[in-house]
């Protein structure tokens, strides 16, 4: 199977913080974020599958800074790395005062998504070729974080 570059399915995704998504300190809901990364991942693991897929799980998820009402929330995905039928996205959220242009690192995380097809059954995806120093390292880390992805689905499970 011929492999396709990380940079083929980088993604970005932004939106506008509106007071609709707002918790009762006028902040962001935490679930409004993560509804945003979920997407945003989907969206890199479909440009590099071009298949459906299935989010299988999501890595913990630190909120570094509150998102504000009226900031853009910036999202970019990119494959870590692919498995078999399964692959690990990173997201890294970032939000933009857009009255000053400061910019603050919101939280990052690490989604599994799983290809399928239209009966949901898993499909075997190309492998992801890493060229700079940066997405190498991210693809042996990869294979740490799934090691541990797997114990814990083994103790779900269970
Ligand atoms: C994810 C799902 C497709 C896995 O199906 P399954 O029958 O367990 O299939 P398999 O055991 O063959 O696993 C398929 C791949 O998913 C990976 N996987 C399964 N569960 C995982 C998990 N919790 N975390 C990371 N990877 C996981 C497996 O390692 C395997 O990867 P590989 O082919 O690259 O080696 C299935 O559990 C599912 O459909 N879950 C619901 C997904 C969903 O609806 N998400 C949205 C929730 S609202």
């Amino acid at each position: 199977m011929e492999g396709k570059t990380v940079r083929e399915s980088i993604s970005e995704y932004s939106e506008l913080a509106l007071p609709n998504d707002a918790n009762g300190l006028g902040n962001v809901l935490g679930g409004k974020v993560m509804h945003l990364v979920d997407l945003a991942g989907a969206m890199a693991a479909i440009r590099h599958a071009r298949t459906p897929v299935v989010t299988a799980s999501v890595d913990s998820l630190h909120f570094i800074h509150p998102v504000h009402i009226g900031e853009l929330i910036v999202l970019r995905s990119s494959v870590n790395r692919v498995f078999r039928t399964s692959m690990e996205v990173g997201v890294k959220v970032e939000t933009e005062n857009l009255l000053t242009g400061k910019k603050l690192h919101t939280c990052s995380a690490y989604l599994t998504f799983v290809a399928v097809d239209r009966a949901g059954k898993s499909q075997q995806v190309v492998p992801v070729i890493p060229e700079t120093d940066e997405e190498k390292r991210r693809y042996r880390d990869a294979g740490d974080r799934r090691e541990y992805r797997l114990a814990m689905r083994m103790r779900v499970k269970e």
